[in-house]
């Protein structure tokens, strides 16, 4: 769900959904621009080209970083207070501590050789300055290359005005052969395929063509806008009409024109040839941000002026007119309006129509986050967060309006309560906190929103371990409005459980949390009895008592398979791995561990992620795969460094965390263990997680079925007499070499193949490689 899902190289740039045409001079300028500074920012106006230039220059200096290439789209956000929650996001941190984002980002990126690419900085340029000041000074490694309207204003920034399009000059004369050596042409006949699939370039077209792109400048967005219009015009019709429409702005040279005022002047024509309908739904829609579906478009534009069943139709028709563009996102068809086009439609809106489109829009949003609430325990919640992290910037827009509007600060208050199950799933806590502390010194009613809001708002003050905070929301909830919400005072002993656990007060934490559970059992209420078991069950396990906590775990597992729950699931698989960790079965810890990874790698719940993989180091230490065990320390790491501290949450799993690193640094000596921890801390989320669970091995293994094995040729000499039933002792005595070296080399083979056991080996290599254990041997 997140971009750095699913990506093999590390990164997220954003495949090119349209043709890219020319700059191989600009490309190659700024990439050397970035040799030399750190900070690199492309300008010039709207619809230049910058975003495009920026994804070429970044997708071609891939491989100078290894840590990759991340594009983070400013676009959308209007709140410069979340600018660095979002490039955290963008990243895959998904922080769960109380600390500023800021600090956390840096430090992450401290050691990291990555190319940040800061799109459309232009709204929150001070804020993008003050940003990139600081990765300048704490991460040597990190290159930004930011795009921008104007500069950041940076010592040692270094600036690109991305220049329009080459056009032909406008006094000479040009056959078709020659135009194509022009970018601008290029673009034109490029989108004038789309449009217009039998229109070529020939001598009675050629210099009507030429004449668009040099009326427009060359200005890349102004050229695509303009030849929406061939669906119902020639070529001369449009040049036609773009000369009357420009005769008509300016006074003199047009070169000398702004060019925004050409984009303007197309908008101005798009608007013309709308009706007046259309011109309404076209500035009600202005008011979503990061795009909409069709079902938010009604609820959002119907009205008398506007009757639903005609919305879809103009929309429709606004489509048709490229005034709103389609595109895919998860299966789902969105529509968005360019951002000039968005202006455009704002400045239609009177301020009286404005504010009711916007409680509309507040409306919408609010009942769909009240729906994920109270949906997101059943088989639909990876849908649910799927949707609530595609909507994420309407969310913060209806948020937005509702905390800056009085009447609606009890609606604002109570939407942030209910996206408790977002902000934890998706690691943005910060920003849940920041949203409701706001509402809460904005609404100080008693009211259940009121109470729901202080609820959540402590409880992720305690999983940010931030308990001087949760303290006195939890004393307010408790005293003043818990009584107002169903579940109290389950919720209540709940949170104070939490609290307990948290400061290593276990056994009074196992009180609290079994008190809670009584209750909300009585209330028949599963969430409430899913979340504080699984807060039970742990606490349970680490004051030594497993098998009540085994048997408990088991029972909520059933629970959340009656509910078709997924989530939770995943926390309380992890559970029970830890109980049978405590009980000492190292197998089935492991097997509860790998079924915890594969429920959270569907959500990408980081957290439950990094304590998966965590698990199973130990339990890889403990059936001897010192190797694998390291490189899972480093793969676990490195996420522990994205949520904030190793075991946050969990501090007192720390020991067992440290010991077991401890020993498996003894057994395989500093400079092994470096180099596997090195490994896996390289390594995506997505590639820790397959390792983990020892897909990539399962690949490899089917792969090497027939060809290479990926053993040295000392490995398979060792794999030879492994199956030949020697020990390490005979190992080494026959090879003479160490006993220890002979150890590790069979520890390099159980990691290479996958396997878990000698006889495995032995298995496999009488099966497949006989001949060339043979030939090792001989040779
Ligand atoms: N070199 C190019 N080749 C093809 N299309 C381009 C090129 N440069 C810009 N465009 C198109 O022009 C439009 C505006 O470009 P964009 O990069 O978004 O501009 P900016 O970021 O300066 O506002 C986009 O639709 C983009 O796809
Ligand atoms: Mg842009």
């Amino acid at each position: 769900m997140t971009p750095s899902k699913g990506t093999r190289r590390p990164g997220n740039l954003p495949a090119e959904l349209t043709s890219f045409v020319g700059r191989r001079r600009e490309i190659a300028d700024v990439k050397r621009l970035l040799t030399r500074s750190r900070l690199v920012t492309l300008t010039g106006s709207g619809g230049g080209g910058k975003t495009r230039l920026a994804l070429r220059v970044a997708a071609g200096a891939q491989r100078t970083f290894p840590d990759g290439a991340w594009f983070v789209d400013l676009a959308a956000l209007t709140d410069e207070g979340l600018l660095a929650q979002t490039i955290a996001s963008t990243l895959g941190l998904n922080d769960r501590t109380s600390r500023w984002p800021t600090p956390q980002l840096t430090e992450y990126l401290g050691d990291k050789r990555l190319l940040l690419i800061l799109d459309s900085c232009e709204h929150l340029c001070d804020s993008c300055a003050v940003f990139a000041q600081t990765v300048l000074q704490s991460a040597p490694g990190v290159h930004i290359l930011g795009t921008s309207r104007q500069a950041l204003g940076l010592t040692g920034e270094h600036l690109f005005n991305v220049p329009s399009l080459a056009v032909p000059a406008s006094d000479r004369t040009l056959a078709p052969e020659t135009v194509g050596q022009y970018e601008a042409v290029n673009l034109f006949l490029e989108r004038a395929g789309a449009v217009q699939p039998r229109l070529e370039l020939t001598h009675a077209n050629c210099q009507a063509i030429v004449r668009v792109c040099q009326r427009l400048e060359g200005i890349p967005l102004a050229i695509e806008m303009a030849v929406t219009h061939l669906r119902a015009l020639s070529v001369e019709q449009v040049l036609e009409r773009l000369e009357d429409r420009f005769r008509f702005l300016t006074v003199g040279d047009p070169a000398a024109q702004p060019r925004h005022q050409t984009l303007r002047a197309l908008i101005d024509w798009s608007s013309d040839l709308c009706t007046e309908q259309e011109r309404l739904m076209w500035s009600r829609l202005s008011v979503f941000r990061g795009g909409f579906d069709l079902r938010a478009a009604e609820s959002v534009c119907f009205d008398e002026n506007v009757s639903g069943c005609t919305v879809a139709d103009l929309l429709l028709s606004l489509v048709d007119k490229s005034v709103v563009i389609t595109e895919e996102q998860d299966g789902q068809l969105r529509y968005r309006l360019l951002e000039m086009s968005r202006q455009h439609g704002l400045e239609g809106l009177g301020e009286a129509e404005t504010e009711d489109v916007r409680l509309r829009h507040k409306d919408h949003f609010a009942h769909l986050v009240e729906q994920a609430w109270t949906e997101c325990l059943g088989p639909h919640q990876e849908q649910w967060l799927t949707l609530l992290l595609r909507e994420h910037h309407n969310i913060r827009a209806a948020l937005e309006f509702s905390l800056t509007h009085p009447d609606h600060h009890e609606a604002g208050l109570r939407m942030t309560g209910s996206l408790w199950f977002f902000w934890i799933a998706t690691g943005r806590t910060s920003e849940g906190r920041r949203w409701l502390e706001r509402g809460l010194r904005l609404s100080t009613a008693q009211s259940r929103s009121r109470a729901r809001a202080l609820w959540v708002c402590g409880y992720l003050c305690i999983i940010q371990e931030d308990l001087d905070a949760a303290q006195p929301l939890i004393a307010e909830y408790e005293r003043h409005v818990g009584h107002l919400v169903r579940a109290h005072p389950a919720s209540n002993l709940q949170l104070r459980g939490m609290a307990a656990m948290s400061e290593g007060r276990l056994a009074q934490a196992r009180t609290l949390l079994n008190q809670a559970l009584d209750q909300y059992r009585s209330r028949e209420d599963p969430t409430g009895i899913l979340d504080s078991c699984f807060y039970l069950v742990a606490v349970t396990a680490l004051l030594e008592d497993p098998r009540w906590a085994r048997d408990l775990c088991e029972h909520a597992l059933e629970l959340c398979d009656s509910y078709g729950e997924r989530w939770l699931k995943s926390y309380l698989t992890w559970d029970l791995g830890l109980v049978a960790w405590q009980q000492g079965d190292s197998a089935r810890a492991a097997a509860c561990g790998r079924d915890a990874l594969r429920l959270a790698r569907a959500f990408d719940e980081q957290w439950v992620i990094a304590f998966g993989i965590e698990i199973l180091a130990w339990t890889a230490n403990s059936d001897r795969e010192h190797l694998r065990a390291a490189r899972l320390f480093g793969a676990a790491d490195s996420i522990w460094r994205r949520i904030g501290a190793p075991m946050l949450g969990m501090r007192h799993l720390i020991s067992c965390h440290e010991q077991c690193k401890q020993q498996v640094r003894q057994l395989i000596g500093d400079e092994t263990f470096d180099g596997e921890f090195h490994t896996g801390a390289q390594m995506t989320v997505h590639q820790a997680v397959a390792y983990a669970l020892g897909e990539e091995l399962h690949e490899r293994r089917k792969r090497t079925h027939t060809s290479d094995l990926g053993l040295t040729t000392r490995e398979t000499e060792v794999a030879g007499l492994v199956a030949r039933g020697m020990s390490n002792k005979a190992i080494a005595a026959e090879l003479v070499i160490a006993q220890r070296t002979a150890e590790a080399h069979v520890e390099h083979i159980l990691t290479k193949l996958g396997f878990s056991s000698r006889a495995q080996i032995a298995a496999w290599a009488a099966e497949h490689h006989r001949p060339r254990i043979a030939a090792a041997r001989q040779g």
